[in-house]
């Protein structure tokens, strides 16, 4: 039963990777904790929440359904949560345990980190992209009009309770986007990742019990590593962003729409494989490797009508842009990375082009 720890300047928290990891909630519920608030959306609470009730082994609780969706990810849904929250006898002393995908996770984050002036929250991820990254790390939010993500908080968690059988019942398109996450975090970070990854994709595909709780932890490691080192993404923490920032342009340009955030990450990732290459990072063979490794967890939605020079023209506003700047990671080999701001605009251009054409229906 892996444990991981997230160690922040102010903050020591456990990450639970195991079968049945909800069990031990009840032992991370602070013993003056008042009233448990669970935040979660109708289609987890049907297939999960026994799990839940049982873990709280009869203690009280009062379940606070979100609608879900990208687009209500925003601060009226929160405000709506908290207000039912004060109906409901909220006080200081309540405990949110955000129970769903990264969208729960952000916004029952986010509202625990506000809700009069902040409470704890216990993260219990049901998506893999929840499990891998989201849940882990502290980061909460919600959308503006204007962009994904701009309103937030850092809001670090009392636990991280991750069940992989939870994921028994997820879409298998969403759980092959969250595949390309940890994909990323094997190419930024794990050699070893990577090649099980890249060797057992059919067992990993076909949801084998063992391989999957692996991969879950071995990224789980990884990001707790890398969150414990910089925690509010000052410097090592950027290279969670691999693919990120071509894949974010791909969102935006798609209007949130026609891919998955995972997938987006996945063309993001071809795309700086090339990139890699073409700026000298990384050997052809790696980039090759990295490429054949992402198509093993299947065909990317199509992209008609997305070009190059839109993308590119989009990197210069995305959020992690600094002071004008567009950073890129890059890998070095598979398992490093290296965050570069001097690439030259004609190099991005050329590899996302690269990207799109080996994307296209022959
Ligand atoms: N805070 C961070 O560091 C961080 C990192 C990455 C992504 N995110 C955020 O995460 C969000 C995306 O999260 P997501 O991909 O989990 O999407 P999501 O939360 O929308 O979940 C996807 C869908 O699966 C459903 N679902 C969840 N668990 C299920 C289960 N076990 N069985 C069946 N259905 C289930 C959800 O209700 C939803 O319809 C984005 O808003 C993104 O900004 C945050
Ligand atoms: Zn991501």
């Amino acid at each position: 039963m892996p444990t991981f720890v997230v160690e922040t300047p102010r903050e020591r928290y456990p990450v639970d990777v195991s079968r049945g990891a909800l069990r031990s909630l009840a032992a991370h519920i602070p013993a003056k904790a008042g009233k448990l608030f669970i935040v979660t959306t109708r289609d987890v609470w049907d297939a999960h929440g026994e799990r839940m009730k049982s873990a709280l082994g009869g203690r009280a609780f009062d379940v606070l359904y979100f609608p879900g969706g990208e687009e209500r990810k925003r601060m009226a849904s929160v405000e709506a949560l908290a207000e039912e929250m004060v109906r409901l006898g909220a006080d200081r002393t309540s405990v949110v345990i955000a129970f769903g995908g990264g969208i729960v996770g952000d916004l029952g984050g986010f509202l625990a980190a506000i809700f009069m002036r902040g409470i704890p929250v216990i993260q219990a991820p049901t998506t893999l992209l929840a499990q891998v990254d989201a849940a882990v790390g502290g980061k909460t939010g919600a959308n503006l009009v204007s962009g994904k993500n701009l309103i937030g908080s850092f809001h670090q968690p009392l636990a991280v309770l991750i069940d992989p059988d939870v994921l028994a019942t997820l879409p298998a398109r969403e759980y092959r986007a969250g595949l390309f996450e940890v994909l990323k975090c094997g190419i930024i970070g794990s050699p070893a990742l990577f090649r099980r990854m890249s060797g057992d994709a059919s067992s990993v595909l076909a949801m084998e019990p063992a391989i999957v709780e692996e991969i879950i932890a071995e990224s789980v490691r990884i990001k707790a590593e890398v969150v414990s080192a910089d925690e509010k993404e000052g410097g090592v923490r950027r290279i969670l962003n691999y693919g990120h920032t071509i894949g974010h342009a791909l969102e935006a340009e798609t209007q949130y729409k026609r891919l998955l955030h995972g997938e987006a990450v996945a063309f993001g990732m071809r795309a700086v494989s090339h990139l890699g290459r073409l700026a000298g990072t990384c050997s052809e063979t790696d980039a090759a490797r990295m490429n054949e490794a992402i198509s093993a967890y299947g065909a990317l939605p199509p992209l008609q009508g997305v070009t190059a020079g839109s993308l590119v023209a989009r990197l210069g506003s995305d959020k992690k842009t600094i002071q004008g700047k567009v950073h890129f990671v890059l890998a070095e080999a598979i398992g490093k990375v290296v965050v570069r701001s001097d690439i030259e605009e004609s190099l991005v251009l050329e590899a996302t082009r690269r990207a799109l054409e080996e994307l296209a229906p022959a």
